[in-house]
């Protein structure tokens, strides 16, 4: 072969290979690329040998025009081996990386405490009844014995939906469905969101939950009602008393406000109970005559003590949370400081 026969060869090669090239699609991975060249690198092993057939004076411009196409066949390997993606062997994983931060999610501090009281009165014999939060002004407030004109039927305080209906303002309306529904002995226990025409600040919200209990048997009386509560706030406040105020609720007669001792500083005073040792947890009372009646209970044989308490407020003391907004933002850098 004449030295320019094998350097037209040589280029031949060359652009045979740019062809080929061409044709092989950049994810394909370097080995199959190779595979796909085969037939070409064996027109280059026999390019090589047939420099023995170039006459001696013109064979170093021949292995230069080899080496040529020899390096555009390495080079473009190394470019395809670079540019394809997934290589094996772990070269593209960047093990200083850190790992995503695994969240598990939690509990609402609300929903804790909610699910806490209940265990409680379930060990005492409570059952959970469940009502609608959009009422009728009768469940509301007619069934449960205020007076037509009570104020907290006012559109000041209360969110009508129309005319006779409106978004219940506690959870009281579900002691007049369940006693409907239900012949005494009646033990139940009713959590559910409550709506009030409040703005929110640092201690009130338009939207919070409240917990009603409700008890109705023959021959319940007050002592009952003490004796239940008190119990319940030894075992969740850790409260070694409790002290009942005289109140007023047009569905309870008579009615009282509960407070307990506070558990962190057993009532010398601290920031948790604002320095007065007790906090108010919850407003009680025998239920009224009037309010059995308008379930259509008979009131002469049959008596009740109820309650109502807030969730929200009791979060507030027990994880010494500064601003019940806090419950209603969905942060998560908060709520993973008490979600379990
Ligand atoms: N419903 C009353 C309130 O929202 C609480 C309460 C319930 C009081 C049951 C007495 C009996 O304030």
């Amino acid at each position: 072969m004449t030295l320019d026969e094998y350097v037209d060869n040589a280029e031949r090669l060359e652009r045979s290979l740019a062809d080929r090239l061409a044709g092989i699609d950049a994810s394909t991975r370097i080995d199959a690329v190779k595979g796909q060249l085969r037939e070409w690198r064996a027109e280059l092993d026999q390019l090589q040998k047939a420099i023995t057939t170039v006459p001696p004076e013109g064979r170093r411009e021949a292995g230069m025009a080899l080496n040529r196409v020899r390096k555009r066949f390495d080079d473009a390997m190394q470019e395809r081996e670079a540019a394809a993606p997934g290589r094996g062997d772990g070269a593209h994983v960047d093990l200083t990386m850190p790992s995503r931060q695994s969240w598990r999610g939690g509990r609402h501090p609300v929903t804790l405490v909610i699910r806490e009281i209940g265990e409680i009165f379930r060990e005492l014999g409570f059952t959970v009844a469940l009502g609608p939060e959009a009422e009728t002004e009768w469940y509301n407030f007619g069934a449960l014995n205020f007076p037509a004109e009570h104020p907290a039927m006012d559109a000041h305080d209360t969110l009508y939906l129309g005319p006779g209906t409106l978004l219940r303002t506690h959870t009281s309306p579900v002691q007049v469905r369940t006693m409907q529904r239900w012949a005494p002995p009646i033990r139940i226990l009713a959590p559910g969101n409550v709506y009030r025409r409040d703005f929110f600040d640092p201690s009130h919200a338009p939207m919070f939950s409240q917990i009603e209990g409700l008890s109705i048997d023959e021959g319940v009386s007050f002592v009952d009602l003490k004796a239940t509560l008190t119990n319940f706030a030894r075992r969740f406040f850790g409260a070694a008393r409790t002290r009942f105020r005289p109140s007023y609720f047009p569905f309870t007669e008579p009615s009282a406000e509960m407070d307990a001792q506070c558990g962190v500083c057993g009532g010398s005073g601290c920031p948790t109970c604002k320095g007065t040792g007790w906090i108010e947890i919850l407003g009680s009372g025998m239920v009224h005559p009037a309010v059995l009646e308008a379930a259509g209970i008979d009131s002469e044989r049959y008596t009740g003590w109820a309650f109502g308490m807030g969730p929200a407020r009791i979060a507030l003391s027990r994880y010494s949370i500064p601003d019940i907004r806090l419950l209603y933002d969905a942060d998560v850098r908060f709520l993973e400081q008490i979600a379990r």
